[in-house]
């Protein structure tokens, strides 16, 4: 799905025209490559360790494993090209840098400056973060943060997409007959709802484990152990990664944690944040600095109207626009604010840094 998102937005930015490209697959090897390819028409075998290395740049949205199986080898055969890679098997290397160049520009070009091959998409819930509220954390204002995320079907995959929908449908099916009465009761279909979704068994929740559609899931990723998520986890560790600081730079990391959690949305990934200010700036200061970062972010006016029209994933679902809303000092203390973002998790949180690092090292951006 990322790949596919990724192509489109490829397209659209005409970055095929800047290249010659050479497409691989892992399953198709030998079948017809996209219309835009020109010299070699057919798709290359994605195992192919010497057709690989007679890249100068390779980009990957294939997954964790395949990097796992391909990336060693090739540098081990002195493939000495660019990776630019949306899987996260990477991510946390020392000679790895989260790119997402609106927001880490600085850091990207001192490790191009140093030789840096290894380009990796971050998470996609951290990105988004990052392209909205990236400002606090450039103007140095930011003691810790903490985020609550409302995350879509898609971050999972195409087949949760697919799964929440039937899981919409069966459930709407349930009922439909109770629904087209005016006279039922709503305490009737209420429980007709949650007998179905406490039945969903087998393929039915094969991907999510549990029902997601009319539910939420307060828990994404790996169990580390400690009663933290390894989403929750990644979002310390890779906010400061982005960022130049915490563990391997050196200026300190930045507390950053909560809680995130699974909901039915399609493909936009929402947070509430609350952050901790080194100092009381005003609102109208804070909203300024949020607008002037980058030309993707929209302050949303903190009003009831501005946000159900611009603040939701139906709002921003395939569109790169990163809106910011609900900007408002918190009953904490003049230093405590409150924000929301949302962003859809295929464009900036996976596809939109990886076709921006490929202009980048073509010198176009
Ligand atoms: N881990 C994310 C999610 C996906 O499950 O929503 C992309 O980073």
């Amino acid at each position: 799905m990322v790949g596919s998102v990724l192509m489109d937005r490829m397209q659209a930015e005409n970055d095929f025209a800047a290249i010659e490209p050479v497409f691989f697959s892992t399953s198709n090897a030998g079948g017809k490559a996209p219309d835009y390819a020109r010299q070699e028409k057919n798709l290359l075998d994605g195992y192919d360790l010497k057709q690989l290395s007679a890249c100068d740049i390779l980009i990957s949205t294939q997954g964790g494993d395949y990097t796992t199986e391909v990336f060693g080898k090739l540098r081990a055969g002195g493939w000495s090209g660019h990776w630019i890679d949306a899987a996260s098997t990477l991510r946390m290397a020392d000679d790895a840098v989260i790119i997402l160049d609106p927001v880490n520009r600085p850091v990207i070009d001192r490790a191009l400056a140093k030789g840096g091959r290894n380009w990796i998409g971050g998470n996609c819930t951290v990105s988004c973060m990052l392209m909205g509220v990236g400002a606090l954390y450039k103007a140095g204002l930011v003691e810790w943060m903490s985020t609550q995320t409302y995350q879509a079907a898609s971050g999972g995959g195409a087949k949760h997409m697919r799964e929440l929908l039937t899981q919409y449908g069966t459930l709407h099916a349930e009922v439909k007959d109770l629904l087209a009465d005016p006279k039922s009761a709503i305490l009737e279909i209420d429980r007709k709802i949650i007998g179905r979704q406490r039945a969903m068994a087998g393929p039915e929740v094969e991907n999510f484990g549990v029902p997601l559609g009319g539910s939420l899931i307060p828990w994404i990723d790996k169990d580390l152990g400690n009663g933290v998520s390894r989403e929750e986890w990644k979002g310390m560790a890779e906010t400061n990664k982005i960022l130049g600081q915490g563990p391997g730079f050196d200026a300190p990391a930045v507390p950053v944690d909560g809680f995130c959690v699974r909901i039915g949305a399609m493909r936009c990934h929402s947070q509430a944040l609350t952050f901790k200010l080194k100092k009381d700036v005003p609102v109208a200061d804070i909203e300024a600095m949020i607008a002037e970062d980058n030309e993707w972010v929209k302050v949303i006016p903190n009003t009831r109207e501005a946000t159900i029209h611009g603040l939701t994933p139906v709002a921003v679902t395939g569109t790169l626009i990163t809106p910011v809303g609900r900007i408002r000092k918190m009953a904490m203390g003049p230093e405590y604010v409150g924000a929301y973002t949302i962003g859809d998790q295929l464009l900036w949180g996976a596809a939109e840094p990886l076709r921006r690092m490929l202009r980048i090292l073509l010198g176009d951006l």
